[in-house]
């Protein structure tokens, strides 16, 4: 498991550590040493342009191009959102409520990557599932689209520049999404300062004055495009999932569940009819 770096790498993580790991919280020496041989960084140059990026904090998923998403490796770059741990919850759920459904008409709202609606497909192959996937950003479906062809799924996803579900007028047995929901201001100081560099802020950020309206109007367009027995999971904040949940009621949403996450942490929101 070494290469003819393994000691450089040693030197750099001993001499920087501190710096690395206000970039990368929790980064071990193994996790770089094995970084260095999965990318098959074996000249000079490369190993250190990898260290001035590291010395810059940029994530290394960006880094690399790539990202562990579920089952699947997925393509990213600064144009989508690196895909979270929390969010592989969402799609266990939506296959959960959605196992003993047939054919599936789904869509994924602000899909960036893919990774969501892809990991859903690729575990229901079978299903033959009718599938949508909408976000903001033309650069974002950019990246969604290769995604689709990497996993062979092709010509199987029609995808839409949409803001929320404006542009689509199918009614859907089952809406995903995880949309941007933390608050530009109040919420800043929670988000670390690799996000903040890094992440597209129009995947992550919503204004604050607004916010609650920016949900509405939302979950308006959820219960006019979500079929009678069909539903709908949504990842929030966890300080603002109670109020989303309300305000899913008041929109005349009947049965709106809030689940948790890893750290049992308020996450996601799952609502039917
Ligand atoms: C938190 S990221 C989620 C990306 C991906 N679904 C995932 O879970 O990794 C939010 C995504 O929503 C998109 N987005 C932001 N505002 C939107 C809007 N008004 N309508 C549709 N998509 C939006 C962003 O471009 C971004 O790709």
């Amino acid at each position: 498991m070494k290469n003819k770096y393994h000691n450089q790498v040693d030197v750099f993580f001993e001499k920087n550590k501190q710096h690395l790991l206000s970039n990368y919280p929790g980064i071990k020496l193994s996790r770089l040493i094995q970084e260095v041989l999965d990318n098959q960084l074996d000249s000079e140059e490369k190993i250190n342009s990898f260290f001035e990026e590291l010395m810059r904090g940029r994530p290394l998923e960006y880094i690399f191009g790539k990202a562990f998403f579920y089952q699947s490796e997925f393509l990213v770059d600064e144009r989508v959102l690196i895909p979270r741990s929390e969010t592989e919850i969402l799609v266990e759920k939506a296959l959960e409520f959605s196992a003993s459904m047939k054919q599936v008409k789904v869509i994924d709202v602000g899909t960036g990557s893919g990774a969501i609606l892809l990991s859903y497909l690729k575990e229901r192959q079978d299903h033959q599932d009718l599938a949508w996937a909408c976000d903001i950003s033309e650069e974002a479906l950019a990246v969604a689209k290769k995604n689709t062809a990497l996993m062979s799924l092709e010509g199987k996803v029609h995808f839409f520049e949409s803001d929320r579900l404006s542009e689509i007028e199918e009614k859907f047995d089952v809406i995903l999404t995880n949309p941007p929901y933390i608050k530009e201001h109040s919420d800043r100081a929670g988000v670390h300062h690799q996000v903040l560099n890094y992440e597209p802020a129009q995947a992550l950020f919503l204004k604050d004055e607004g916010y609650e309206e920016w949900f509405e109007l939302f979950f308006k367009q959820i219960k006019s495009q979500l079929k009678e027995n069909g539903f709908s999971l949504m990842e929030g904040h966890e300080n603002h999932l109670q109020k989303l949940k309300s305000l899913a009621h008041e929109v005349g949403f009947q049965k709106v569940e809030i689940l948790k996450d890893y750290n049992n942490c308020d996450r996601f929101l799952y609502i039917r009819h």
